[in-house]
């Protein structure tokens, strides 16, 4: 019941802090509603009294007018208020849309990369268009029966106190029960997250293009819908069992509650034949006996709803705490941190394990970079050459050692301003289901619109399979007239996003791994020709790609076990010389 009320508050203040006026409004239109039924009530009692008494035809008509104002005014009010619960419920959706967005793209890598916080936004993601609002409709659903029962219970006593706390006695006693069911909900369905993801992921395979292929090929479908079903069917077990329950204690709920209204009229029209109430008196008694029942039964499901709906709140409330920051907590940056131009970059022992590995995937790491200086940097699979990049890219914070650009500790030079300075190319590079222009111009946003730098990038890397006078071609298979593109050429767009920026350092991870020779070569050529008097740098797994560097950096098991000239390398690295030999292999073999 804590949690409730605690959770509610907070559901409350945070739809206040968003949509304060149509909030506002709101909860003043529906206690407006919430009287109306009561003092309609009290009206039609007075209206039937006084008719039966002979009373003038003047009261009795000011009764009336005011009745049927009444009437028509909630009718009115409830529709303006409904078109308000609209606009908010639109509006908090767009805004908490914003904020969710807003916060992924402040995250760190590290962040997205760990499974829980992945998985997190996917749950918010997935039902933020109804379940936050929901929970204002049944706060104020609660609200508006808590007044008309409360109210109906007053009314009531006015005639007769015994009565009114015998009808009070069921609701009373099942909301106990009501609240015992909705725990058990709540635990199963926060026990059942693992298992939602999973067939949520299952799902994502099978519906989804990217695994289509696979998924086909391998004739994946059965055991992929076998594997869905058994959690599935686990899951719809519980909520039969569930709906048994509850359906068990609304059936007590009702036949307890129609017995005791049964008798409180038995009591009233026994008293109105006795002569001591008058007939008025008994339907409005009949009325508010059916107000509390159905008021009783609001309050049960409201309560009950808001339940169910806290574990969702409580997952969004605890990404907000956790992600959304607030703007004056920023960290405060030194003044020495303005870069304009980056011309060395040192690695002093710098080491890195990702969280929750205990293995470090940079194991003291001591490396320098000058300005007009090709580096390649070669090693087997796992060897740690991608966690350099991301490391030297300030994406991962946290490594161990120190890394000076231009002799400034990374750690003390705003993220922004050194981004303005690097160029990359991941090797997970993103196929953009967007046109052109955008595919290109997303590696230096600020200049989206210079389209002749994009052209000549697209003349630089030999793009002539698409036509560079049609930028906004689109490209990828999700949108209508989209261009899909072969693997190696998806590659070639994406490094003319690296290509787009003027940066001072330019970093390609693995560049080539879908490219033929020849686009190999005018690739490394054009990528020589861009880094000129800067420091470029390429991770390869050719040895023939990384031979014409000036350095060569070899990294094994996290570790940098040499750095030379090819030649030099030749001579004495012997994980380069194995590399090299299984290379020249597979051109045997090739040729
Ligand atoms: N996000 C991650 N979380 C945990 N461990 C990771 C993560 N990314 C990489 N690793 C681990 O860190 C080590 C180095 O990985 P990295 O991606 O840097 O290798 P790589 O040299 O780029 O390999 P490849 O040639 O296959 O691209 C590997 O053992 C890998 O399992
Ligand atoms: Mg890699």
């Amino acid at each position: 019941m804590k949690n409730l009320y605690s959770n509610t508050k907070k559901t409350l203040k945070l739809i206040y802090d968003l949509e304060k006026k149509n909030l506002i409004v709101i909860l003043l239109l529906s206690l407006l509603v919430s009287v109306v039924p009561l003092l309609t009530t009290y009206l039609s009692q007075e209206l039937l009294n006084s008719i039966v008494a002979h009373q003038v035809l003047n009261r009795v008509m000011v009764l009336l007018i005011a009745f049927v104002s009444f009437t028509v005014g909630s009718e009115i009010v409830g529709q303006i208020s409904a078109i308000f619960e609209q606009k908010l419920q639109v509006n908090l959706v767009y805004k908490l849309n914003k904020i969710i967005m807003n916060a992924c793209g402040d995250m760190k890598l590290k962040d997205f990369e760990n499974s829980e916080t992945y998985n997190q936004i996917e749950r918010i993601n997935g039902q933020i268009a109804f379940k936050p609002s929901q929970s204002l409709d049944m706060t104020i659903n609660l609200m508006k029966t808590m007044i008309t029962l409360i109210g109906s219970i007053i009314f009531l006593s006015m005639w007769s106190w015994k009565m009114a706390l015998l009808l009070t006695l069921v609701p009373l006693t099942s909301i106990y029960y009501y609240i015992q069911i909705g725990k058990r909900e709540f635990n199963i369905q926060y026990q059942r997250m693992e298992d939602e993801r999973e067939s949520w992921y299952l799902n994502y395979i099978l519906t989804h293009d990217f695994s289509f292929k696979e998924v086909k090929f391998y004739d994946l479908k059965e055991y992929i819908i076998n594997k869905f079903s058994r959690i599935k069917e686990n899951f719809i077990k519980q909520d039969m069992d569930l709906l048994y329950q509850k359906s068990k204690l609304s059936i007590l709920f009702e036949v307890g509650v129609q017995i005791i209204g049964a008798i409180v009229l038995f009591v009233a029209i026994t008293a109105a034949y006795s002569g001591t109430i008058l007939v008025g008196n008994v339907v409005s008694i009949i009325k508010v006996t059916s107000m509390i029942q159905s008021s009783s039964k609001g309050v049960m499901t409201s309560i009950y709803a808001l339940y169910n709906n806290n574990l969702y709140m409580e997952k969004l409330f605890e990404f907000i705490e956790e992600f959304v920051q607030v703007e004056n907590e920023e960290v405060l940056i030194p003044d020495n941190t303005e870069i304009t131009d980056i011309h060395d970059i040192e690695f002093k022992k710098v080491s890195y394990h990702y969280p929750e590995t205990q293995s470090l995937a940079l194991k003291k790491v001591d490396l320098t970079l000058h300005a007009g200086e090709r580096v390649a940097i070669v090693g087997p699979n796992g060897s740690g050459k991608s966690t350099l990049i991301k490391v030297l890219t300030k994406l991962y914070e946290n490594s161990e050692g120190e890394i000076l650009v231009d002799g400034v500790p990374l750690r003390e030079i705003e993220e922004t301003r050194y981004k303005q300075q690097l160029s990359v190319l991941f090797q997970d590079f993103v196929k953009y289901e967007l046109p052109l222009q955008e595919n290109i111009g997303f590696g230096d946003i600020q200049n989206i619109s210079d389209t002749e730098i994009m052209k000549t990038c697209m003349r630089e890397l030999n793009i002539d399979f698409l036509d560079e006078e049609d930028l906004n071609q689109q490209l990828g298979i999700w949108f209508e007239n989209g261009r899909q593109l072969s693997g190696g050429q998806w590659q070639k767009v994406a490094l003319a996003r690296s290509f787009f920026k003027k940066a001072s350092v330019y970093i390609l991870d693995e560049p080539s791994s879908a490219l033929d020779p020849i686009s190999e070569k005018e690739v490394f050529d054009s990528f020589y020709e861009k880094t000129k008097g800067k420091i470029g740098i390429f991770i390869s797994h050719r040895i023939l790609a990384a031979q014409n560097a000036d350095k060569i950096i070899v990294m094994d098991k996290g570790e940098i076990v040499d750095i030379g000239t090819h030649a030099h390398l030749m001579k004495n690295c012997r994980l380069y010389q194995e590399m090299e030999r299984a290379e020249s292999y597979e051109e045997y073999f090739a040729a």
